[in-house]
C-alpha cells in the first residue's frame, strides 16, 4: 500500500459536527488521511466555519445559481476532481444526486444515514422509529448509488431505543453514534481495508453480509 495520505473531499449542507468529529479525530490519531477541501451548497452553512478554523480549504457551490439538478452536479463534480479526492464524503448533504454524478464517483464516494438502512431512507427517521415502536436505532454509512439511501452497507453502529426517547433526544444519541462511526470508517479507508467489488462491500478482503460491519454498545463486531 502507498504511503500517500488518503485525499478526503466532504461535502456539507449545514451544522457539519460529523465534519467536525472526522477533523478531531484525524489531528488527534494517526490516520493516513487529509481533508483537502469542504464543499458546501449553502453559504451560511456553520460546517465551512469549522473547516476554517482547521485551515481546510472550503468551497461554496450555491444549487440555486444553477438552472437544473444536472448542471449543478457537473459543476460540483468538476469542482471536487479539482481536488482529485480518493474518497469523496456526504457529510450532511442534504441534495439528491444525479445518476451521472454518482456513477462517476462509484466506489469512492459514501454516506452516512440516520436510520438502520434499509429501514427508514429519506427524513424523519427519528420520529418514524418511535412511531413503529422500533426496540433499536442507530446509524449507518454506505456506499452511494443512484438510489436514495439504497447503496451498500460498509457499517451500523445501533443503539435500544428508551422509553423516555422522543425524536429529538434520539436524534441527539444517534448523532454521539455517528461521530464514532464516520472517523472510524475513514480510518478503514485510511488502512485501505475497505473495497466495493461488484456491489458487495469488503472488509480486508473479507466479504461483509449486507448490513456491514455491526457496531453495539461500543464493540465493533469485525468479520472472523
Ligand atoms: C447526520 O445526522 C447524518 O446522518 C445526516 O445528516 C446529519 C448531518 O449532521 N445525513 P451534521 O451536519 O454532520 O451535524
Amino acid at each position: 500500500m502507498s504511503d500517500k495520505p488518503l485525499k478526503l473531499v466532504i461535502l456539507i449542507s449545514g451544522n457539519g459536527s460529523n465534519l467536525q468529529a472526522i477533523i478531531d479525530t484525524l489531528n488527534s490519531e494517526q490516520i493516513n488521511a487529509e481533508i483537502t477541501a469542504v464543499i458546501s451548497n449553502k453559504e451560511g452553512a456553520y460546517g465551512l466555519e469549522r473547516a476554517k478554523q482547521n485551515n481546510i480549504t472550503t468551497q461554496v457551490l450555491d444549487h440555486k445559481q444553477y438552472p437544473n439538478r444536472a448542471a449543478y452536479d457537473l459543476e460540483l463534480q468538476k469542482c471536487i476532481d479539482n481536488f482529485n479526492p480518493d474518497l469523496v464524503i456526504l457529510a450532511g448533504f442534504m441534495r439528491i444526486l444525479t445518476d451521472d454524478f454518482v456513477l462517476h464517483y462509484a466506489g469512492k464516494i459514501i454516506n452516512i444515514h440516520p436510520s438502520l438502512l434499509p429501514k427508514y431512507p429519506g427524513l424523519h427517521t427519528h420520529k418514524q422509529a418511535i412511531e413503529n415502536s422500533d426496540l433499536e436505532h442507530g446509524s449507518t454509512v454506505h456506499f452511494v448509488i443512484p438510489e436514495l439511501d439504497a447503496g451498500p452497507t460498509i457499517a451500523q453502529s445501533s443503539l435500544e431505543i428508551q422509553a423516555s426517547d422522543d425524536a429529538t433526544s434520539l436524534a441527539a444519541r444517534v448523532q454521539n453514534l455517528e461521530h464514532k462511526l464516520y472517523p472510524l470508517v475513514v480510518r478503514w479507508f485510511a488502512e485501505g481495508k475497505i473495497e466495493l467489488r461488484d456491489g458487495t462491500v469488503y472488509y480486508s478482503g473479507k466479504k461483509l453480509a449486507t448490513n456491514g460491519i455491526q457496531i453495539v454498545a461500543d464493540q465493533v463486531l469485525l468479520p472472523n
